[in-house]
């Protein structure tokens, strides 16, 4: 068993169960690249303002490098003894070097040291997300220039309602995906304020140069008051919420994919890779990826229930509490980064049953809005055209037959102004053609929103305010 790194006020042993129930080994040593950049840069700043000598800093940096190495080959020993990521490091430095490596942790505390490891993590996973993100919504927009002459019915309260353009559904996604690419960016300007160099809650009196050390890493400032720095997990929660909202988007979208992949549905053929059988029915084709995107949805709420929790009610500065960050935040990474990255090949290759749809399109009516329309524009007022179609649509249900079956003569004993020009806006094609406004699912809308969406996706991403 390793002696504890602060065992000086100690005369007792830690008790064996109090070690497995401190530790956070188990799931911290994910930090281990990270907490070596961070302490390579403070060891920089310490030979800088003359903590620490060139040679010792030299010697430190590389066998931190050697230590990084050995935990990315798996040859590193970890023992629950030792914590966390932070004190396996820094024992194995002390170990190697003596003297000079007792001297890493001049000026710094476990406590800025975890919150500069995490956020550095919470950097990088949300610069993967933002890949992930682009890819998905680059999947859809080649779908909306491909599907980009079939009409489905638009639903409300799933129910039928107006025809849309298949392109016009796959765009929606890319909105909402780049509401998401925002919600990360804007997350990660508070993610990427460095706590290093406030040290336990105090400060220091020693000589440190915090600028250097947020310039190595990376950071866009230093954190303004030390109290705040170890004790703030303001953008642990920001980040797992945006991932929530990823999930919460990514979960509708699967819905609506089983659904649609349905025989009652008929509209869309899943890519066989990305479904699975059943082990009694030979004839199932499961849509289980779906399912489980949708499902492990949940596993990220829970996770962000559990931060909120977790962080009511602390007072300042750092508490243990705070170790219990980790693994709900790894997990909602690690559960949103899987769907996302099986929910692009899925997107790309589903298949539209053309025919399928072109065939029940005239079902539920989906031209009665634009009828409503041209009433309107013929000087009705909306009210009485709304009327004025729902006694149409009712004639039409009696006669089971669409509105454009209705002879002329039918629609004229409800409504006698109407003439020859009511044909122009009846059937799904001509109601869709008839939209104009923008963000409709006009055609010549959704074009030139495809065209947008194309230039914006080939930029390289932008880098965040
Ligand atoms: N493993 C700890 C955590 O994740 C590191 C900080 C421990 N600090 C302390 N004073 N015990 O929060």
């Amino acid at each position: 068993m390793a002696e504890k790194a602060w065992a000086g006020v100690f005369s007792e042993a830690t008790d064996r169960r109090v070690e497995k129930f401190t530790e956070s080994i188990s799931f911290d040593r994910r930090l281990y690249a990270h907490d070596v950049r961070g302490s390579i840069a403070h060891a920089q700043m310490l030979a800088k303002v003359g903590l620490i000598t060139p040679e010792e800093c030299q010697q430190i940096v590389q066998t931190l490098e050697d230590i990084r190495q050995e935990i990315e080959h798996d040859r590193f020993p970890f023992d629950i003894s030792l914590e966390d990521v932070h004190m396996h490091i820094e024992r194995a430095l002390i170990d190697r070097l003596g003297d000079v490596g007792r001297k890493l942790h001049t000026a710094r505390s476990r406590n800025d040291q975890v919150s500069t490891d995490l956020r550095m993590w919470c950097r990088d996973s949300i610069d993967q997300l933002d890949r992930r993100l682009a890819d998905l919504q680059r999947a859809f927009v080649d779908r909306a220039q491909s599907d980009r002459d079939v009409i489905m019915p638009g639903y409300t309260h799933l129910r039928r309602a107006q025809p849309v353009l298949a392109a016009h559904y796959w765009l929606a996604y890319c909105e909402k995906f780049q509401r998401d690419r925002e919600r990360l960016a804007d997350c990660r300007r508070r993610v990427n304020v460095l706590p290093l160099g406030t040290a336990a809650l105090a400060g220091t009196s020693l000589p440190i140069d915090r600028e250097l050390v947020r310039e190595a890493l990376g950071f866009d400032d230093c954190m303004a008051n030390s109290l705040d720095a170890s004790s703030d997990r303001d953008f642990v929660v920001e980040f797992t919420f945006a991932m929530t909202q990823i999930a919460l988007h990514l979960s509708g979208w699967a819905e609506e994919w089983i659904l649609w992949s349905t025989t009652e549905f008929g509209f869309l053929q899943l890519p066989q890779a990305f479904c699975t059988g059943s082990s009694i029915m030979p004839q199932k084709i499961n849509p289980d990826v779906l399912e489980l995107i949708r499902g492990k949805t949940a596993r990220v709420v829970g996770d962000l229930q559990t931060l909120l929790v977790l962080l009511k009610g602390l007072p300042l500065a750092y508490n243990r509490d705070l170790q219990e960050d980790k693994p709900p935040v790894f997990d909602a990474f690690d559960t949103v980064d899987a769907s996302l990255e099986l929910a692009a090949p899925l997107v790309a290759g589903a298949q539209l049953d053309r025919q399928a749809i072109a065939a029940r399109l005239d079902r539920g009516h989906l031209d009665a809005t634009a009828l409503m329309e041209h009433l309107i524009r013929r000087g009705m007022p909306q009210r009485t055209a709304h009327g004025v179609v729902g006694r149409l649509v009712a004639e039409a249900l009696q006669r089971n037959v669409s509105l454009a079956d209705l002879t002329l003569d039918e629609m004229r004993a409800i409504e006698p102004t109407l003439d020859e020009s009511v044909y122009d806006v009846l059937g799904p094609e001509k109601a869709i053609a008839a939209l104009t406004s923008h963000a409709s699912s006009a055609p010549q809308e959704v074009d030139r929103q495809i065209r947008r969406w194309q230039a914006r996706l080939n930029q390289p991403v932008a880098a965040p305010a």
